[in-house]
């Protein structure tokens, strides 16, 4: 009986130990089983997180180029206003000159001479033989023709004062000093001269300025070079902003291939270009040339004008 007592206990002690062991197993394989999880759960999100670092770096090495490049672009941007500025300065010390030399030509040396014409003309009163007399009138006549042609063409050639009347007018009178050489068709855009003739300061006087020398050189190339009968002068506003003027004529073109560009193209690019504008040529053999130049109604503007033909070969 008691060996069956015994018996009992020691398969209960035997069945509760492999009941705890077995739970303690379960215990064990489960935590076991959790760890291995969260490990796996660990390293795919420290390989997410790596993806992000990476990508993060790439983003930033991208960022600083991108800022490198917006810094060296800036850069040529102010070199280029740099130079551009520096142009206009050129040509405002050109024309300033220019005209300092045209007031002494129109001023003082007429004025002397003026006063010279004078005094041949009391001589000539005074002088009696007769001989001398017609020396003295002869004299008198040429510095008159030095005074009256040579003189006032050559400060007007030197400073347009014609401008100072008003842009529309300059074209004009520059319209009518090659009308014998050619048809002159002169096409002004109607709202601008309304404009312009309601307010005297609509076009900066660099601007009125400019276009009138590139207006100047191309008719000169015309009569020079062109062999035209005809020259269409147009001035219009292709924005509100912007004025253009275009010389275009009938002749026999150019092949930009075979002719260099003298100073006169270089001029008429240099004068739109330290404005901000542009100047194109616009020329095909045995169809005549254009010249269109964009410039800003006031002056000078920082950012380039917009996209233009620069040239347009046949
Ligand atoms: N309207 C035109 N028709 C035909 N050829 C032209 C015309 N304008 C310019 N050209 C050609 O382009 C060349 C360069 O012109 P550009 O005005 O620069 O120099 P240029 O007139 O020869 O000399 P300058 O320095 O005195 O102006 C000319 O020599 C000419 O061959
Ligand atoms: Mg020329």
């Amino acid at each position: 009986m008691f060996s069956i007592e015994n018996q009992l206990i020691q398969l209960w002690i035997g069945s509760f130990t492999l009941m705890v062991t077995i739970a303690v197993v379960i215990s064990v394989w489960a935590a076991w089983r959790t760890i291995t999880r969260q490990r796996s759960q660990l390293l795919s999100v420290n390989t997410e997180l790596d993806a992000r670092v990476t990508d993060l770096s790439l983003e930033i090495e991208r960022r600083q180029q991108a800022e490198k490049e917006l810094a060296e672009q800036a850069a040529a941007l102010a070199r280029a206003d740099e130079v551009r500025l520096s142009r206009q300065r050129i040509i405002t010390a050109e024309e300033t000159l220019r005209r300092k030399i045209a007031q002494q030509l129109h001023g003082s040396v007429q004025n002397r001479l003026i006063f010279l014409t004078l005094r041949l003309k009391e001589l000539e009163k005074a002088a009696a033989p007769e001989g001398l007399a017609a020396e003295l009138r002869d004299l008198h006549q040429k510095f008159e023709e030095l005074l009256d042609g040579e003189i006032r063409s050559i400060s007007h050639q030197l400073y347009p004062y014609i401008l100072h009347s008003g842009f529309v007018p300059a074209l004009q009178s520059l319209g009518d000093q090659f009308e014998g050489f050619m048809e002159i068709d002169l096409q002004l855009d109607q709202e601008l001269m309304r404009r312009e003739r309601s307010d005297r300061h609509l076009i900066s006087d660099e601007t009125k300025l400019a276009a009138y020398r590139i207006a100047e050189e191309a008719l000169t190339n015309v009569v020079k070079h062109a062999k035209a009968s005809k020259v269409t002068v147009k001035l219009d506003m292709p924005s509100p902003e912007w004025i253009r003027i275009s010389i275009k004529d009938n002749g026999q073109g150019f092949d930009p291939e075979k002719v260099a560009a003298g100073l006169g193209i270089v001029g008429m690019r240099d004068y739109a270009e330290a404005m901000g504008g542009e100047c194109a040529i616009l020329r095909a053999k045995d169809q005549g040339t254009e010249v269109s130049a964009r410039l800003p109604l006031a002056t000078p503007v920082a950012t380039p004008a917009p996209e233009h033909p620069q040239t347009v070969s046949p």
